[in-house]
């Protein structure tokens, strides 16, 4: 995990939110090549869900009627139990701590030594994750809004609004990627619990009686779509959630877990959420959530699968499984220690490099030229500095799935070599045909 970290602040994929101040506790920024990575891995999802005919998009404000989060239940089931150590006063969540011994870091001033208080804690109490914040001048009580916990109650409110605008029949989904926050007590891992992330939620509305079918071909559809795109079988796995443990909404749940430098954890849950969201939101705003069947005159609340992925966590587990380490030769016949991101080259941040082999004779001209035809279509990463090898070994780290170099033999017969990140295999093709190899990859 620390090499990961390590790699993703060199290479400009995460920074530490507010770095120059000392860093704001679980946010993180998002840097050049993190962008590009995060954006083309909600890009794969949205066009896995709304390429189709019976799920649409929505994007809905963070802040929402405050009634949502009464009627959803955040308000009074959204909490942690917590429990403070009396010597050092370090907070942690009760059900995460070894009860006889603190061993926390948060001594005032004294960071280095631990805290070794034997296990005097405060009585545990409920502490709700929910951010509030103020609308309008005034911060009065009435005038508290929350940040959204989680996307899908967006998604509940807006049901009439997008089934009567699309016209959908049932079953249809809902689509949304945004923010969501949440005050984690104890956030840990990198970007594993951290208290700005963003969701890619659906929620699949049906009629009671298929929601079990559709439960099932859901899990499977996600589970798939991870695997599609690049991350091993061997790295994923379902965890059934016990029926004593399902969360207050639940009918059935099933987690996705990606095999974590520091264990197995949750990326994706899949819930058959029941009718309980839209009866809920019927039952406090006083307006009907209901859909109308045309063929057999029946009228009811739906059922709603949801699968809910985390796009942060799935950043962490897309580049958790990418990191490998292997041997790469060297100019001088030797072989070398390279670290390499194997991402799916349609999730990778940048898709090629174009390198001169030398920067006179006019190859440096040709370079620009390949890239500026190549960034038309693709992201394109140009660099004429230090030695090929350690070009590649820069690509490498970022993630690049071919490089290109343009050597003398370009001058005369317009070829290139083209170097594939994965084997490092090297082929001769013409410089005209360099876009067309790269989106047969991509596509
Ligand atoms: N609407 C259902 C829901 O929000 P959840 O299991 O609480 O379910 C879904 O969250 C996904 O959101 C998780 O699988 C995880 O990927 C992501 N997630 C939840 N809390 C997170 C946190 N504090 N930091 C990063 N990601 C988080």
């Amino acid at each position: 995990m620390a090499q990961i970290v390590s790699l993703s602040k060199r290479r400009g994929f995460i920074f530490q939110s507010s770095e120059i101040y000392g860093g704001l506790n679980g946010c993180w920024d998002y840097g050049p090549l993190g962008v590009e990575l995060l954006n083309n891995i909600k890009q794969a999802w949205w066009q896995s869900m709304t390429f189709r005919d019976d799920i649409e998009g929505l994007d809905a404000s963070i802040l929402m009627h405050p009634k949502v989060w009464e009627a959803s239940g955040h308000v009074e089931n959204f909490t942690d139990p917590m429990v403070d150590c009396k010597e050092c006063k370090a907070r942690f969540r009760a059900d995460q701590i070894d009860e006889s011994k603190c061993g926390s870091n948060a001594y005032k001033g004294r960071k280095a030594s631990k805290c070794r208080d034997e296990g005097k804690f405060t009585e545990a109490r409920q502490f709700n994750l929910m951010f509030k914040t103020f609308i309008g001048a005034v911060e009065s009580e009435d005038a508290v809004v929350y940040l959204r916990p989680e996307t899908a109650q967006g998604i509940f409110v807006n049901f009439n609004n997008v089934k009567d605008s699309t016209r959908q029949k049932l079953p249809f989904g809902i689509a949304q990627i945004g923010k969501a926050f949440r005050n984690e007590i104890n956030t840990k891992n990198f970007l594993y619990r951290t208290r700005e992330f963003e969701q890619m939620e659906m929620q699949y509305f049906v009629k009671q009686g298929i929601d079990t079918e559709k439960y099932e071909y859901w899990k499977q559809n996600r589970l798939n779509w991870w695997i599609n795109y690049g991350i091993r079988k061997e790295r994923l796995q379902f965890v059934p959630h016990p029926q004593s443990k399902l969360a207050h909404y639940a009918k059935d749940a099933v987690d996705i877990e990606f095999d974590f430098p520091f264990g197995w954890g949750e990326i994706e849950g899949i819930h058959n959420r029941s009718d309980f969201d839209l009866s809920q939101h019927v039952k406090f705003s006083g307006k009907k959530l209901e859909y109308y069947d045309d063929e057999t005159k029946e009228r009811y609340i739906p059922y709603v699968i949801e699968t809910s992925a985390g796009a942060s966590r799935g950043f962490m587990a897309f580049l958790c499984n990418a990191y490998d380490e292997d041997e790469a030769p060297t100019a001088l016949g030797k072989v070398e220690k390279r670290t390499v991101l194997r991402f799916h080259p349609k999730l990778a941040p940048i898709k090629c490099a174009v390198f001169p082999l030398v920067n006179k004779d006019g190859l440096q001209e040709v370079s620009h030229g390949i890239k500026d035809d190549l960034q038309s279509s693709f992201n394109v990463f140009y660099d004429e500095s230090g030695a090929v090898g350690r070009r590649y070994r820069r690509q490498d780290e970022c993630g690049t799935p071919y490089c290109v170099t343009v050597d003398y033999d370009t001058l005369k017969d317009n070829t290139v070599t083209i170097r594939d990140r994965d084997s490092m295999k090297q082929e001769r093709i013409h410089k005209d045909l360099i876009k067309k190899y790269i989106l047969e990859k991509l596509f």
